[in-house]
């Protein structure tokens, strides 16, 4: 049977040395740019929730867009953008995470989702968990039901999974990079 995952996998670029010395960077650019590894992204996404009773997909700032969006106009639903601190124009919910160095703010509008809604929380990569943990919290204070986490990659060395998963949040990635 055809490995999928093991194909796009291979499509991911990984860029030594980005953005800092020592960091090995996984980049999506060349699976989102061939025709053919875009699609069966999707189409692997699409297959999981399909009959999931799913009402809303939220996607992460800035590569949870590209595909979160994607996946709502697949599964006809609509999609909620969770983005960076001071982006969002109307009353907001925020929750702040943990950087590398520092701190970061996401923020969703507070009528972007219902209490009830089952939500599925979409972004490329979980490397500490951090921004997929924030995004969780605020579906959560909205009174969503997250049903799963999705993303690309994971990065286990970093735990992001393990944290998001002992949280009780599912989490479905496609592949792995030790
Ligand atoms: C990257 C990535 C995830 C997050 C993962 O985004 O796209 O959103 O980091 O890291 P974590 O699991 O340690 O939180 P980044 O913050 O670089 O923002 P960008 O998408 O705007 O480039
Ligand atoms: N690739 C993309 N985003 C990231 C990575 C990576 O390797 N590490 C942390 N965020």
């Amino acid at each position: 049977s055809f490995d999928y995952a093991a194909h796009l996998k291979s499509a991911i670029r990984t860029v030594p040395d980005w953005p800092q010395p020592g960091v090995m960077f996984r980049d999506i650019t060349p699976l989102l740019q061939t025709p053919r590894t875009f699609r069966l992204l999707i189409d692997v996404f699409v297959h999981r929730y399909m009959d999931a009773d799913v009402d809303l997909i939220a996607g992460l700032d800035a590569r949870g867009f590209i595909i979160g969006s994607v996946l709502a106009y697949e599964l006809n639903l609509g999609f909620v953008p969770i983005r960076k601190k001071g982006k969002l124009p109307f009353t907001t919910v925020a929750e702040e995470y943990e950087l590398e160095y520092g701190n970061a703010t996401v923020e969703m509008h507070t009528d972007a989702c219902r209490a009830g809604d089952r939500v599925v929380l979409v972004d490329d990569l979980v490397a500490t968990g951090g921004t997929m943990m924030a995004g969780y919290k605020l579906l959560q204070k909205l009174g969503a039901e997250v049903v799963e986490a999705a993303a690309i990659i994971e990065l286990p060395e970093l735990k992001g999974g393990e944290l998001i998963r002992t949280a009780g949040l599912p989490l479905y990635t496609v592949c792995s990079f030790d």
